[in-house]
């Protein structure tokens, strides 16, 4: 059996009977990040796997965080919060799936991203934010962008967005978070 029909499996039995939402939203990041794989040449074996795997941990609980993660990313996620399912998600998949290191550091780092991401990793982080499920004006634009074919401005657009909307919630930006908008902020103005 395919890896990408193994993660299927595994993550429709996780959410059938609760959170059917989550799966539904995972669809649609495959089917968005199998759409930009196509258009910017990636493996989409690999990008599949990696969307499917990549919310698989969002609703577990902290006990599991204990038994996956070392000690540097539980104080991480105890400052970040919103880290613990990308980085639990990512330890999943190394456990019940497999150990190709791309798909684990696009699951890892979809939230905001890294510094010098892989094409995969971007792939799965902005398919997150605008998969055709999401309805909110921000997402829809930066579809929109995306769709147009302007990766790079999408990227840092939904990074505009996501960390106004943590100051929002009186959460403080993550510096990763700061360092990859000024990344792309770059990338934007060079062209
Ligand atoms: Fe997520
Ligand atoms: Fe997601």
């Amino acid at each position: 059996m395919q890896l990408s029909n193994e993660a299927y499996n595994l993550v429709y039995e996780k959410y059938k009977h609760q959170h059917q939402n989550r799966f539904t939203h995972i669809l649609g990041v495959v089917e968005m990040a199998l759409y930009l794989a196509d258009l910017y040449q990636i493996d989409k074996e690999k990008a599949k796997i990696a969307a499917l795997m990549h919310d698989y941990s969002k609703y577990d609980d902290f006990d599991n965080a204990y038994n996956l993660l070392n000690k540097e990313d539980l104080e991480e996620c105890k400052k970040y919060p919103f880290l613990y399912h990308a980085y639990l998600s990512a330890e999943e998949y190394k456990k019940l799936l497999g150990n190709d290191n791309e798909i684990y550091l696009a699951i890892r780092n979809h939230v905001f991203g890294r510094p010098n991401m892989t094409k995969l990793e971007e792939i799965i982080m902005i398919a997150d934010y605008t998969e055709k499920n999401r309805t909110y004006k921000e997402c829809i634009e930066v579809r929109e962008i995306l769709l147009s074919g302007d990766l790079n401005l999408a990227i840092y657009k939904s990074l505009e967005y996501t960390i106004s909307h943590s100051i929002k919630n009186n959460q403080l930006p993550h510096p990763r978070q700061i360092e990859v908008l000024n990344e792309y902020k770059l990338k934007v103005e060079k062209l």
